[in-house]
């Protein structure tokens, strides 16, 4: 039974309530959101972001004459620092290089427009001829050619749109040159004409749409783990652009040509071609109020690493002032001038914004984070400084935190927490108890662990509890939103996609029902049933359980009763979560779980409720040495 009281008002809930939070993970970037087809378009990529990456990657050579990456002075620009040469021999084929683009290959639709560009220079007295090919990896033709003249020995962009007369996912980018004497290229970029709202060098149009369908009342960026890891220092004049950074907005704006390019915390290289820029210009785009997170100068996400240093600490609060007002400034303030020349002369209304993401060491993180807050206040004391609790939902670094943002009356601090279903259902009165005179949550990151019905499930469940708890409960966000399906390094996820299609998950869907149909007002209720079990069930189930094997070797999953169930033995070293499961048939037959398959004959006894088992698997890793 269902009772409504309407004679009391509960909570108001603000529209900005629930959001998303983007983070350049699973190729939700380059190769995602950003629409770029080319990878590597810059020959940024280096060992030192991978360690199978080398400035061809992603390129293959054709033709007979000389194909080389060089760094020299003869750079297209500082931050660009490797180009690519060729040095063609005057034989019909040509010499050149071919793009295979991110995973599968480029992917053409008959009839639609692609535009080309490329920076060039050649010493060729008459210039040199350029043909710009799309084909199949079987070589058949997907557009018409595009020729173009590089001519003079000073870097200059040329563009051209090829359009599409066949559909294909595996397409390549061939780029050869003719004639003889030395050309020079870099920047060699390829994007669909049909973007998000049609930006040229804009978002993919299907990742961009499912997102905005959201209706999202923030977008968080540009991270999570990506903003605050990695060395917070600048250039490094020993070996060329600072490969491992923690995310500095500066690096993101202005001609995609002058962005750095370096290693992601997730294993890949980032363009940032999807800057700040373009994340306040999207967050506008669907309503949705900007919250950006930037680095603290303690790497948290368990690498716990303290940057002691005062003068980068001023540097890093001076660019945060700097990012306000490029956000808000007036066309007259430095920054509000070059958010107005990048074509944006309207402030983007900047609210609140965060410092850090998971600090363990959090004293050391709140040192930090308090002269980021004093600094920012002075000087612009309507915006609402978010802190964090670290990296869990409990334990005694998040009993700490929230004592430190508590007595330093924090306004809004950021919680994160990855479960189980089960967790989800227990905690549904999580944010009852809080403490109404302290700081306000907001919930930047859960997810229950999977992306199936009983994860939506259990999450709505819990929403109703965040809703519940409007009045303190400020803003929540689901992570992590996008997903390749060929370059997972965390699940679940939001909307998964590939080369052409996007999907939502059942939390995707949820999170819909919640968005957009979001109320005003909290009104009481209660509700009173028996649950019904029903049973016996049988089918396909997965039991998994998560680990990173940076930590961990061996995982071994057993039952509540000691059971083994399966082990998984991790790589070790691969700083990534990772998914230990196995799947496979399973019958309840009395409240206990048996393996129907002729493979494992693993049984799991329940205790309790019998219809989803893996509440009760207890997980045992063998911590690495060291
Ligand atoms: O959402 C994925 C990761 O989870 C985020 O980068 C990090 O903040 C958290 O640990």
């Amino acid at each position: 039974a269902l009772t409504v009281d309407t004679a009391r008002q509960g909570p108001k809930i603000d529209d900005t309530m629930y959001g998303v939070f983007f983070e350049d993970i699973n190729r939700a970037a380059d190769g995602g959101l950003y629409a770029e087809l080319v990878q590597n378009r810059s020959f940024e990529y280096s060992t030192a972001d991978h360690a199978s990456y080398h400035p061809l990657t992603a390129w293959t050579r054709t033709g007979s004459g000389e194909v080389a990456t060089v760094s020299d002075d003869g750079r297209l620009n500082e931050r660009n620092r490797t180009y690519l040469r060729l040095r063609p021999d005057g034989t019909e084929a040509g010499t050149g290089v071919v793009n295979s683009g991110y995973t599968a290959g480029i992917p053409v639709t008959d009839g639609r427009r692609y535009d080309f560009s490329v920076w060039a220079r050649t010493d060729a007295a008459d210039g040199t001829p350029l043909t710009v090919a799309l084909r199949a990896a079987d070589g058949t033709p997907l557009a018409e050619p595009l020729r173009i003249t590089a001519r003079g020995d000073r870097w200059a962009q040329y563009t051209g749109t090829l359009t599409a007369r066949a559909t294909g996912t595996t397409g390549r980018l061939a780029l050869t040159a003719g004639g003889t004497g030395t050309v020079r290229l870099d920047m060699v970029s390829l994007f669909p004409r049909d973007t998000y709202k049609g930006r040229p060098g804009g978002l993919r149009k299907d990742l961009a749409e499912k997102i905005a369908a959201l209706r999202p009342g923030f977008l968080r960026f540009p991270g999570g783990c990506l903003v605050n890891t990695g060395s917070h220092e600048g250039y490094d004049e020993a070996s060329g652009w600072q490969r491992k950074r923690s995310y500095q907005w500066k690096d993101t704006i202005g001609p995609v040509e002058e962005r750095a390019t370096n290693a992601n915390f997730w294993g890949y290289n980032q363009s940032y071609g999807l800057g700040y820029y373009e994340y306040f210009q999207y967050a506008e785009d669907i309503g949705a109020m900007p919250l950006p997170v930037v680095p603290a100068l303690v790497t948290g996400c368990g690498q716990n690493r303290v940057t002691d240093d005062p003068a980068l600490l001023r540097r890093h609060i001076q660019d945060t002032l700097d990012l306000i007002e490029f956000a808000n400034g007036p066309t007259t303030s430095v920054w509000g001038k070059k958010r107005a020349e990048l074509g944006h002369p309207k402030p983007f209304g900047l609210t609140h914004l965060a410092v850090g993401n998971e600090e363990n060491v959090f004293d050391a993180f709140f040192e930090r984070f308090t002269a980021f807050r004093t600094a920012i206040e002075a000087r612009y004391p309507d915006i609402t400084v978010v802190s964090n609790s670290g990296p869990d939902a409990g334990g005694p670094t998040f009993d700490r935190a929230w004592q430190l943002n508590r007595d330093a009356k924090v306004a809004l601090v950021d919680e994160h927490y990855y479960r189980s279903p089960q967790w989800f259902l227990e905690n549904n009165e999580r944010y009852d108890s809080y403490d109404r005179s302290g700081p306000q949550v907001f919930l930047g990151e859960y997810a229950s662990q999977d992306n199936r019905f009983r994860n939506a499930l259990s999450e709505a469940a819990f929403m109703t509890g965040l809703e519940r708890n409007a009045d303190i409960v400020k803003l929540a966000s689901y992570a992590p939103l996008l997903a390749d399906t060929a370059s997972t390094q965390w699940r679940p996820d939001m909307i998964w996609f590939d080369s052409t299609r996007s999907w939502g998950s059942t939390s995707y869907e949820a999170q819909k029902l919640f968005m957009t149909n979001t109320g005003d007002r909290v009104v009481p209720s209660t509700a009173t049933a028996t649950p019904a079990v029903t049973g016996p069930i049988t089918g396909a189930i997965g039991l998994s359980t998560w680990a990173t094997s940076a930590a961990y070797d061996d995982v071994t999953v057993t039952g509540a009763d000691g059971t083994p169930l399966f082990a998984d033995d991790f790589s070790a070293g691969d700083s990534r979560w990772t998914r230990a499961e196995n799947r496979g048939n399973w019958t309840v037959q009395g409240g206990r779980y048996v393996q129907s398959d002729a493979t494992a004959e693993n049984t799991l006894v329940t205790a309790g409720d019998p219809a989803w088992h893996d509440y009760d698997l207890r997980t045992k890793a063998t911590k690495l040495s060291g």
